[in-house]
């Protein structure tokens, strides 16, 4: 490949995935399977090994990371990272204002209208961006306030975060700063898989952030998932007269501004707004713990002034953290698909932040012996995070003197198998994998749920019903099940039976990569079974595959390969595996859906003009991106076709004739689609 070919493909590629990115991450589309999307991923990310030169500042590769950082440098901030001052009360929110109208008035402003803009208080980890030209030049946390650690490689994976702003009037240099947080369900991911690895789990969103940002592996950060919502802008001479505009800026910009803002006129006007959002606030995929409240006018704040440590133009409330008192009845042991066993706690009824609580996590052993929980003990109860409750605290006050430490059990409380704890590891798991009911089920859950073979018609109920009448004992059962068996069942209608074997028959369908997900392989997660079924693209080939081959798969480390192995080395599974062959489901790789030659779209560009009979504009934007042509928005002598529908405008038309570019109507460009 010439240097030029290089420059240009390395254009070709940046673009495609960043259309591909946006179509994901705005409007919740996947355009190409994951297994493409890597790809090309990983062809940019070698072109541009070989040639830095051409990487652009906004390369899609800086998201998936791979920079290795040992130790962050420390930075200044031009401008200190204050913090803000707290308040807990409705009437210290109106002594807040009081001494902002007295502060202006001394000032000579009396008595003016006020605005303030509220939003939401994340519990994340602040981070300021400086921009120059456009370009994202450095990420630095928040540190002492005064000076940080750059972090920009990390920050740059953050896919809220732009790495290149393309807008008018938009600042030589500049400053953003906001709040980088782990999204819940991201958080609740992680630590189920930590869980069912045996690592501890993290205790909350922030502290896991904050961890996550100094990582130094910003590959592994960008596979953390972190989000950022950005609420301040700084810099010199910045052409806004107040705060709401500059945040209506960074939107257009395309920061992620939040979508809680409001602009109140006056403190009642953000009262209510405190009063409204301190429910509303548990819906949003994100902890929070208050609302910041800001003058709006940049003239007003001025004015106003800071403190050594925080401006007297802003404030934060905080919602006090619910706790409740309750006692622990008695706390019961569960075991879930891997075996592992998860201690939960039986709490006396009590209500907490909007519901009962009636059970709290207790995580594992190590967690129980820090709190020296015992039976009987008044116990503080938090919502961490407004997730799960958690026990807080213990109040040995009203402990009674008989009480013992809890002994954790040796037993499986389901089928009785002496209880393992792998050195290192804080979970204890029950051995019998076979044998022991809710291991066997949660395989048959796994191998049934959306991302697996989704059979949705089967939920856990009918699954224990079946397991109980022994119709059930592993998934390859479900392909064996007859209708007459179903339908003498309880709730069993000849409909849900019907509808049952339907959704059976239906993921026989189902390709590849994603029964091998189904198969359950500890540690072969949905990414990883895709990667596996791309290396070895039959499952004979993957069970034939020795441990330096499957180490050889990107992603695959020791712990995974040993895994595979062990699967496969035990006879009852090759036993499930040739049991599910027969049934017909898919042990190959299919094709990709992308057409195998080249496609005569590819590397041509293309502008769209006027409406079309069998496309939305949108749609044959995809459809030429998808075959590897490029999308432009005006003509010049670049381009290599005008596709032309109904109300193109004469100018066009005229301009593209003058530089003789070919006209395509959307019949002839369908034919250029079918000619490959
Ligand atoms: S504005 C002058 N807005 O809270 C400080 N801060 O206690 C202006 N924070 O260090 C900050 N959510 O890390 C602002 N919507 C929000 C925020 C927010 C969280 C954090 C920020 C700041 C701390 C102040």
């Amino acid at each position: 490949m010439s240097e030029s070919e290089a420059a240009q493909r390395i254009q070709e590629l940046s673009e495609k995935l960043r259309f591909y990115n946006q179509k994901y991450y705005q409007e919740h589309t996947s355009l190409v399977s994951d297994q493409e999307f890597d790809a090309l991923l990983k062809e940019l990310s070698d072109l541009e090994e070989k040639y830095p030169q051409f990487q652009e500042a906004d390369s899609p590769s800086l998201r998936v990371g791979g920079t290795i950082t040992k130790e962050f440098p420390t930075v200044r901030h031009q401008y200190p990272m204050l913090s803000l001052g707290n308040t807990y009360s409705q009437e210290e929110l109106r002594d807040f204002d009081q001494r902002v109208r007295k502060l202006l008035a001394a000032e000579g402003w009396e008595d003016p209208a006020i605005h303030y803009v509220c939003e939401l208080k994340f519990d994340g980890v602040s981070l300021s961006l400086i921009y120059e030209n456009g370009k994202l030049l450095r990420a630095v946390t928040r540190g002492d306030g005064v000076q940080g650690d750059e972090i920009t490689a990390n920050a740059q994976t953050i896919r809220s975060i732009p790495l290149k702003i393309q807008a008018e009037g938009l600042p030589s240099t500049f400053e953003v700063r906001g709040e980088v947080f782990m999204p819940l369900p991201v958080f609740k991911a992680l630590n189920e898989s930590r869980a069912q690895e045996g690592k501890e789990t993290y205790a909350n969103p922030r502290n896991t952030t904050s961890g996550t940002l100094k990582l130094q592996d910003s590959r592994e950060v960008a596979q953390r998932k972190l989000d950022a919502f950005l609420y301040f802008l700084l810099g010199e001479n910045l052409p806004f007269a107040q705060h709401s505009e500059a945040i209506q800026a960074l939107e257009s910009w395309g920061f992620q501004v939040s979508p809680t803002y409001r602009v109140c006129q006056g403190i009642e006007e953000v009262l209510h707004y405190v009063e409204e959002w301190n429910e509303k606030r548990k819906d949003l995929p994100v902890e929070t713990d208050g609302v910041v409240i800001k003058v709006d006018r940049y003239d007003f704040q001025e004015v106003l002034g800071s403190t050594a440590k925080s401006p007297r133009w802003a404030i934060a409330f905080k919602y006090a953290t619910e706790q409740a008192r309750t006692i622990l009845k008695e706390v019961v042991y569960q075991v879930g698909r891997t075996g592992a066993v998860t201690p939960v706690a039986q709490l006396e009824p009590v209500f907490l932040a909007g519901t009962t609580v009636k059970r709290a996590s207790l995580h594992n052993a190590n967690e129980i012996e820090r709190l020296d929980l015992r039976l009987g003990d008044q116990v503080l109860v938090e919502k961490g995070g407004e997730i799960i409750p958690k026990i807080v605290g213990v109040d040995t006050q009203y402990r009674s003197l008989k009480t013992k430490p809890l002994e954790y059990p040796q037993y499986c409380p389901e089928c009785n198998t002496l209880l393992i704890r792998h050195e290192g590891e804080a979970v204890h798991y029950c051995p019998n994998v076979k044998g022991c009911p809710p291991q066997v089920k949660g395989r048959i859950e796994h191998f049934i749920q959306r991302k697996a073979m989704d059979i949705n018609s089967l939920g856990e109920g009918i699954i224990k019903q079946l397991f109980e009448q022994k119709l059930l004992q592993d998934p390859a059962d479900l392909y064996q099940l007859q209708y007459e068996q179903l339908i003498g069942l309880e709730r069993f209608a000849s409909k849900s039976a019907q509808n049952l074997l339907d959704g059976i028959e239906a993921s026989k369908k189902i390709p590849y990569a994603r029964v091998l997900f189904a198969l359950g392989i500890r540690f072969v997660g949905a990414t990883v079974a895709a990667k596996l079924a791309e290396a070895f693209p039959k499952i004979e080939q993957l069970q034939a595959a020795s441990y330096e081959q499957l180490l050889e798969v990107e992603d695959i480390g020791e712990r995974i390969a040993q895994s595979v192995l062990d699967f496969f080395a035990d006879p009852d599974n090759l036993v499930l595996l040739q049991r599910l062959q027969e049934a017909g489901l898919q042990f190959e790789g299919e094709q990709s859906s992308l057409p195998d030659g080249p496609s005569p779209l590819a590397g041509k560009s293309f502008l769209i003009s006027g409406v079309f009979q069998e496309y939305s504009r949108e749609s044959l934007k995809e459809t030429i991106v998808q075959h590897g042509g490029k999308v432009l928005s005006s003509i010049s002598k670049k381009l290599d076709y005008l596709v032309a529908g109904d109300k193109m405008g004469p100018s066009k038309r005229e301009k593209a004739e003058k530089l003789d570019i070919p006209i395509l109507t959307e019949q002839e460009f369908n034919n250029l689609l079918a000619s490959e």
